[in-house]
Parts: structure tokens; C-alpha cells; sequence
């Protein structure tokens, strides 16, 4: 009877237990699943028919994902130096997500591969066919998809989207839950060291714990409503986009637009339609706020050895800043090259400046003391690290969070009367300095948007 049982409860535990070596099986193989380039359709046949989408792509940094002259230049830099084997292992993971379809039809693989060997529908990065052959994720995370290709252009399989009526010649469609909703977007915005296991990119963490997640607000809702002078943005409406899919079909009240708008206007082969949207987009994300009382703290300094003490006073000027059109931090994404930073000018009544930070000198690079929002790494042992290769901790993380109300307090010293403080919140892809060691941007002045600028009288 014993015997009995225990046969019983051991075929028992193994039932319980065999959907996850299924599930821990799927993964492996998914990982190592190999799919041919011949079953990638390139995105000029899509674009035959689907000829807006195919022209708002075009211009988008996913199409430049791959080519994309700051990735390429940070990529390689980032593999000079290291001894680690799991800082090297990073440093060679970056095609995974850069150039997709290239990284799962087998080249390139590493960062360190031949450039000059991709194949040219690899080299247009994330593009047409990928997407729409996507059928889910097994983590929301490193790009780990699963795909189901067709098998080229004479046989171009099922291409998955958006709509549960949609009908075309060409392919087969099919309603995909999955493309409606933000984790296909977080699956690859969302980067782990794959060595460290220290979060590089958390876009879609932060829209998971945002307002706008429990408001049903997907990426695709603010990214994918975008066109000229419609931001699109949370403080903005999101107007539907009404229109065909493809030439010649049915008219729907809402096209999904493909122009991928982030903040990038740095690289030269993006289209300049999009780096104008870019600037639209970042000038409807954030609200400033100057209060129009200082606020006086007494400060007590007791000197020890004199037994004497002395009074201060620190006068604060209030700066409240808001992001209220993110649906995540500013900056998100790579945000140890995003520069974010507030920029404050203090005038007398005379006019004269009497306090200032954050004003760029002629070389376009920040003074120190500059308040930025953005994250720095670390090696595991408290030092700054700029290849996140190295990076084995967050040293520190000041990015402004979705609709909470950052308070910046400045001691602007001594002032009579009063005094006008103009405050403006400033946004640059990528800091000069890192800018001018980039050869391929031949010496770029990178453009630097105001966010939001204000005024505001102020007095003690
Ligand atoms: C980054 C992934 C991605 C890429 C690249 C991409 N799409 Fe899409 N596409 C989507 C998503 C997501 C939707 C649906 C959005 C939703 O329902 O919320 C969509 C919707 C569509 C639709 C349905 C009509 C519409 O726009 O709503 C068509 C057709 C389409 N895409 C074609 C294309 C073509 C052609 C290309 C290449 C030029 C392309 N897509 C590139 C993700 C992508
Ligand atoms: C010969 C013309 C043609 C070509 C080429 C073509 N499509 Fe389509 N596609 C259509 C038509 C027509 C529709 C239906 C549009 C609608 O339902 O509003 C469609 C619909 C879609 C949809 C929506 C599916 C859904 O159920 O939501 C997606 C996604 C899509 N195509 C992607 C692609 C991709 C990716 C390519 C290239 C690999 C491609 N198409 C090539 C004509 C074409
Ligand atoms: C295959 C991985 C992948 C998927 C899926 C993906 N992205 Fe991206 N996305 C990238 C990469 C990589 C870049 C950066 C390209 C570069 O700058 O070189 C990027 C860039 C962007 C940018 C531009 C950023 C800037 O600074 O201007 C936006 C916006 C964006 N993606 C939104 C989306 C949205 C929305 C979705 C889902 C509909 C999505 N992405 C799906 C990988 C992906
Ligand atoms: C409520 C609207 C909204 C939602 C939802 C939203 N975004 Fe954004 N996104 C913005 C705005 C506004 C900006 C410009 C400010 C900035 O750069 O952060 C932006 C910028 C970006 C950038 C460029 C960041 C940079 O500075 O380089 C990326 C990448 C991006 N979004 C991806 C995503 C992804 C992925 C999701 C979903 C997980 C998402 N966004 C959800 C509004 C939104
Ligand atoms: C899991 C997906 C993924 C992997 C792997 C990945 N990236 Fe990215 N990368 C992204 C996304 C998503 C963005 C867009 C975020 C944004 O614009 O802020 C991006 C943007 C960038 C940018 C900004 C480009 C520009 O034009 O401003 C650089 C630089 C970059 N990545 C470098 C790297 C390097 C170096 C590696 C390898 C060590 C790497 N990435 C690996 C997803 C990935």
C-alpha cells in the first residue's frame, strides 16, 4: 500500500511538474530556433501596397536601428578594453535587438561581426516583417519573441495585426492581442545586462507602474497616433488618424502610424519630418512651476571651539516640474547619454544676473554643478561606469517619473526686492562631449529643445 502510494505521488509530482519542463523546453529551443533570411519579406514589397506606412517607417530609427552611426560608434568602443568574459559577452549582445532579423536568421550574431557581410534586408533594422511575424514573448524582455515567418515573397505566411476583419490578396492576416498592447514594444524596451542582470533600459517597467498602464494607455496609444502637429503625447488629446491600411482598401477611423517618434534628432539619415515631430513631442512633455515666495531657512552654524554661533539665511527659489506627457520617465530608454537638465537665470530688479546654472558654455558642455535627470552606473564598487558593459549597479536614478511632481530648491544667496526667476527644462540626445568623439557626426552641434520655459516674479 505504501509502495502504492508513493509511485502515486511521485507520477503525481511529475504531472505537476511537466508543463514547466514544456514551458523551460520551449525556451531553450525558442532561443536557439533558427529561421532563414529567404523567409524575410523586404519592407519595399510591404510597401507596394502599404505605401504611408511604408514612407512613415522609413525615416523612423527603427528602420535605422541598425545603421545608425551613435550605436555603431558606442557598440565598438564598448568592446576596446575589456578582460571580463561576462563584460565581453554584453559588450557582443548588441545586434540582438539592432539588427533583428540578422541576429535570428544566424548574421550577424555579435557586435564584432563584419558589418559589410549583412544582408541588406538585415541592415534595415526593425522593419516590417519582423513585427507583424511576431506571435508573442516568453519574456517581456531581451527581445524574446516567437515568430512565425512566412516563407518569402511567393508564399508570404500570416502577417498579424490589429484588426479581426482584415483581408488582402497577398497574405493571410490574423488579429493579434499581443501587437495592441505594450509589452510587444516592452519585450525589446525593456534591456537587461545578460551577464549582471543589472537593468539597462526599463521603458516598460516604468509605463507598467505608471497611471497610464492602469488607464489602459499603451505605448502605441501615445507612439503610434503621432503626425505632424498631433503630439500625441499625455498632455495632449490622441486624435484618431482616420484612413486606409493599403492602397485601395477599406476606410477605418484609426490608421496606426509608423513614424516611432522618441526624441532622437541627432542622427543625419532621419527623416527631417520626424526630428520636427521629435521636437513637438518633447515640447508637450513636461510642466514648470516657479513658486512666487522664496522660501528663508534660517541656518544655525555653531562654531565648536569659539562657542560662538553665527545666523544664515538661505533664500530657496521653489521649481516644480511635472512630467505630464511620458508615459514613462524623461529621459527613458539609454538614459545615461539622454541629457535632461534644468537651466535657471536670476535677475535683479536692475536686470543684472545674480545667480545661474545650467547654461551651456561655447562648447556646448555643461558646467558641473548642473542639475540633471538621468542615471548613472556603476562597476559593483561605487565608481561611475559610461560602457554598460561594466555596469554591475545604478548608482544613482534622478529621471522624472509620469505625473509626480519633482521640487527643486535653489539657494540663490542675499537679494533686495524683487527678483525674476526664469526657469526652462532642457532636452539633448546625446552630450556634446560624447557628441565630439563620435567621428561619424564630423564635429555635429547637437540641437538642444526647450521642453517648457517660464517666467516668474518672485520675492521674499
Ligand atoms: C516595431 C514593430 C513594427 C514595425 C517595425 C512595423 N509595424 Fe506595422 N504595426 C505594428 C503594431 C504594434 C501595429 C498595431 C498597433 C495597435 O493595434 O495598437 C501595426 C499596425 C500595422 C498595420 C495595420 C494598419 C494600421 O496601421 O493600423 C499594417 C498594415 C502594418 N502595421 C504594416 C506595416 C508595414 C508595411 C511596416 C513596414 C513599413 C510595418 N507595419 C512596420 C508594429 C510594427
Ligand atoms: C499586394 C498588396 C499587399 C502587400 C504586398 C502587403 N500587404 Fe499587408 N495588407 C494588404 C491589404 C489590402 C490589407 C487589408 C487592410 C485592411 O484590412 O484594412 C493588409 C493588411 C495587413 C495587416 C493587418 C492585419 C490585421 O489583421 O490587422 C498587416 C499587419 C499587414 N498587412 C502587414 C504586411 C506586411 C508586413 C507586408 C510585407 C511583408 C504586407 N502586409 C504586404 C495588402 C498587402
Ligand atoms: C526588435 C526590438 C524592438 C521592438 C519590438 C520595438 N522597438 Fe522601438 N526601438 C528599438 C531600438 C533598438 C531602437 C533604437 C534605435 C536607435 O536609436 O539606434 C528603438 C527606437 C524607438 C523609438 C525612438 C527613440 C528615439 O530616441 O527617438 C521609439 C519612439 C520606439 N522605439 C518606440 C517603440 C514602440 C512604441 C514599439 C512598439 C509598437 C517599439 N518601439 C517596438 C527596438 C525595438
Ligand atoms: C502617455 C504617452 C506615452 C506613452 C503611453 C508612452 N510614451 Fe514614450 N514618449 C512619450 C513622450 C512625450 C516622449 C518624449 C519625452 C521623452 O523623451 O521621454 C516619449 C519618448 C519615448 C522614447 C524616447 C526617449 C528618449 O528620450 O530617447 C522612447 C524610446 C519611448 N518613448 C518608448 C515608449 C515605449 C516603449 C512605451 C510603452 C512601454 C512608451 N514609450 C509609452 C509619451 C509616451
Ligand atoms: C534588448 C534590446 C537591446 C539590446 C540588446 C541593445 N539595445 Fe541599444 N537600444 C535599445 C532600445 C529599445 C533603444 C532605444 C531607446 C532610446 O531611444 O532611448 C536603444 C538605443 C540605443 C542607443 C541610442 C542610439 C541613438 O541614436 O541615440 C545606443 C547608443 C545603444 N542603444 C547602444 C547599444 C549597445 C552598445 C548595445 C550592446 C551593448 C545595445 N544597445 C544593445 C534596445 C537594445
Amino acid at each position: 500500500m505504501k509502495k502504492i502510494i508513493s509511485i502515486k505521488s511521485i507520477s503525481l509530482l511529475i504531472a505537476l511538474l511537466s508543463p514547466i519542463l514544456l514551458y523551460k523546453d520551449l525556451h531553450s529551443s525558442e532561443q536557439t530556433k533558427h529561421y532563414e533570411l529567404s523567409q524575410f519579406i523586404s519592407p519595399e514589397t510591404c510597401g507596394g501596397c502599404h505605401t504611408q506606412i511604408y514612407e512613415q517607417w522609413q525615416g523612423s530609427m527603427h528602420n535605422l536601428s541598425s545603421d545608425d552611426i551613435i550605436f555603431n560608434e558606442i557598440a565598438n568602443a564598448g568592446l576596446v578594453g575589456l578582460n571580463a568574459k561576462d563584460e565581453i559577452e554584453e559588450a557582443e549582445h548588441c545586434q540582438t535587438c539592432h539588427t533583428p532579423v540578422g541576429y535570428i536568421t544566424g548574421f550577424p550574431r555579435k557586435t564584432s561581426d563584419d558589418r559589410t557581410k549583412i544582408a541588406p534586408i538585415a541592415k534595415q533594422g526593425i522593419q516590417c516583417d519582423y513585427c507583424h511575424s511576431i506571435t508573442g514573448a516568453y519574456s517581456i524582455y531581451n527581445a524574446q519573441f516567437n515568430y512565425s515567418p512566412g516563407n518569402g515573397e511567393d508564399d508570404p505566411g500570416v502577417k498579424r495585426g490589429p484588426f479581426k476583419d482584415s483581408d488582402s490578396d497577398y497574405h493571410k492576416s490574423e488579429f493579434s492581442k499581443f501587437h495592441t498592447k505594450s509589452e510587444l514594444c516592452g519585450t525589446c524596451h525593456d534591456v537587461k545586462h545578460i551577464t549582471s542582470g543589472v537593468w539597462l533600459e526599463t521603458t516598460y517597467q516604468e509605463w507598467k507602474q505608471s497611471i497610464y498602464n492602469k488607464q489602459g494607455v499603451q505605448c502605441q496609444d501615445c507612439h503610434m497616433y503621432q503626425r505632424p502637429e498631433y503630439p500625441s503625447t499625455g498632455s495632449t488629446k490622441r486624435v484618431k488618424n482616420p484612413g486606409t491600411a493599403a492602397e485601395g482598401s477599406v476606410e477605418r477611423d484609426h490608421i496606426f502610424t509608423h513614424y516611432f517618434v522618441g526624441g532622437n534628432m541627432t542622427i543625419p539619415a532621419q527623416s527631417k519630418e520626424i526630428s520636427k515631430m521629435a521636437e513637438e513631442r518633447l515640447k508637450h512633455s513636461v510642466d514648470i512651476k516657479i513658486d512666487s515666495q522664496v522660501e528663508v531657512k534660517q541656518q544655525h552654524k555653531a562654531d565648536g571651539k569659539n562657542i560662538k554661533s553665527q545666523n544664515s539665511e538661505e533664500n530657496r527659489i521653489i521649481i516644480r516640474i511635472t512630467n505630464n506627457g511620458a508615459g514613462h520617465e524623461i529621459p527613458t530608454g539609454v538614459s545615461n547619454i539622454r541629457q535632461v537638465w534644468l537651466k535657471v537665470i536670476v535677475k535683479d530688479s536692475k536686470g543684472d544676473v545674480i545667480y545661474k546654472t545650467g547654461v551651456l558654455d561655447e562648447k556646448g558642455y555643461l558646467p558641473p554643478n548642473t542639475i540633471i535627470y538621468s542615471t548613472i552606473f556603476g562597476d559593483g564598487k561605487g565608481n561611475r561606469v559610461d560602457n554598460l558593459a561594466k555596469a554591475r549597479e545604478i548608482i544613482s536614478d534622478r529621471r522624472l517619473k509620469p505625473m509626480q511632481e519633482r521640487v527643486e530648491k535653489i539657494d540663490i544667496g542675499d537679494f533686495q526686492g524683487k527678483i525674476t526667476v526664469e526657469a526652462s527644462l532642457l532636452y539633448s540626445g546625446l552630450p556634446q562631449n560624447v557628441a565630439d568623439s563620435i567621428k561619424g557626426l564630423n564635429g555635429m552641434k547637437i540641437p538642444v529643445v526647450v521642453m517648457k520655459d517660464v517666467k516668474q516674479v518672485v520675492e521674499r
